[in-house]
């Protein structure tokens, strides 16, 4: 059994990730940590907690950073609905929510599964650094981070700098330090959106997703228009979903497209945030990150339909909506 922490701002297309991470036979989710980015943390930390609760998981959230090391921005607008979670009427109980902060949680589990231990890195950074602040040598021993941010040759919120890595490009700098010792596989805006999620994708999952395949339909909505109104695209990139798929399942990515380099990143200026990785090895730097740039859309939404809903689903996806 896989052993996973979240770092994560719900977010729809966290939900869509962490979901899908607790929907997987051989995957246990060990905990949540929040942190403040598409929201602030009061509101990442209850979605969490509804998620647990939505998916009757049992494991608990750990409150992290309400304020990035290098603070630009508040929060991501509307592109996640009012709330983070596109509105859906979601409870929670408060008794998920541990009083043990995100930094300590991380370190605490580390210790206890040294090289064990895996991140699903979905958010700012944050905690991860402050964790490697804390106890850089606890930290070398996670077993691996896959993070979803950056981008070889783009940006979303500047023309070169992606969201999460914008958000806290300090704390981003001070965790891919720790890519000489951890294997940290970054899931850049390159192969995300090259895995447009299509609202006939969408709209298949409501028809045959039973009530949960309702509930993301519904949630998904206001991100869905965002995508329209930014990018024009019909359809959406669900980043995190396909940082959670590659962390399961590399293959939805070939191998010879998956870039061990050296990473550095800008944390001034109007380059904030951005990722330059030197995939051509010009600095004969110390290789810090794994980057995949190419990607199989069919196998990566196959896969997210096959997990959540079951093979039977797949199978109709492979039939009506892929051939
Ligand atoms: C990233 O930023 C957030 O808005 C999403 O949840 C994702 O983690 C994409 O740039
Ligand atoms: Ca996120």
């Amino acid at each position: 059994m896989r052993k996973i922490i979240f770092d994560t701002d719900p977010g729809i297309d966290d939900a869509y990730a962490i979901i899908t991470a607790m929907k997987h036979p051989d995957i246990k989710v060990l905990g949540i940590c929040t942190v403040a980015g598409n929201k602030g943390i009061e509101f990442t930390t209850t979605n969490a907690q509804k998620l647990i609760k939505l998916m009757n998981y049992d494991c608990q959230v750990y409150k992290g950073a309400k304020d990035s090391l290098l603070k630009v921005a508040d929060d991501a607008g509307a592109t996640h609905g009012i709330d983070g979670l596109g509105g859906v009427p979601l409870v929670y109980d408060k008794s998920s929510l541990s009083s043990i902060s995100a930094v300590d949680y991380i370190l605490n589990t580390v210790k206890e599964n040294p090289n064990e231990i895996e991140i699903i890195a979905i958010g700012p950074v944050t905690n991860i650094a402050l964790a490697i602040r804390k106890d850089k040598e606890t930290m070398k021993k996670i077993k691996a981070i896959y993070t979803m941010g950056g981008g070889v040759y783009r940006g979303n919120i500047t023309p070169v700098a992606e969201f999460n890595y914008w958000y806290d490009a300090q704390a981003t700098k001070e965790m891919f330090e720790l890519g000489v010792d951890v294997p940290i596989h970054m899931i850049g805006l390159d192969i995300t959106h090259k895995s447009i999620v299509t609202n006939n994708d969408l709209e298949f999952m409501k028809m045959t997703g039973g009530e949960l395949g309702q509930l993301l339909y519904d949630m998904i909505l206001p991100y869905v228009e965002a995508y329209w109104k930014f990018s024009k695209y019909t359809g959406c990139v669900i980043h995190d979903l396909l940082c959670m798929i590659y962390a399961i399942d590399q293959t939805v990515c070939p191998k010879e497209a998956i870039y061990h380099s050296h990473l550095e990143v800008s944390t001034t200026g109007i380059t904030i945030g951005q990722t330059v990785v030197d995939i051509v090895d010009s600095w004969k730097q110390p290789k810090n990150v794994y980057v995949p740039l190419k990607v199989d859309e069919n196998k990566y939404k196959e896969l997210f339909f096959k997990i959540v809903f079951g093979e039977e689903v797949a199978e109709m996806y492979r039939k009506y909506v892929l051939s």
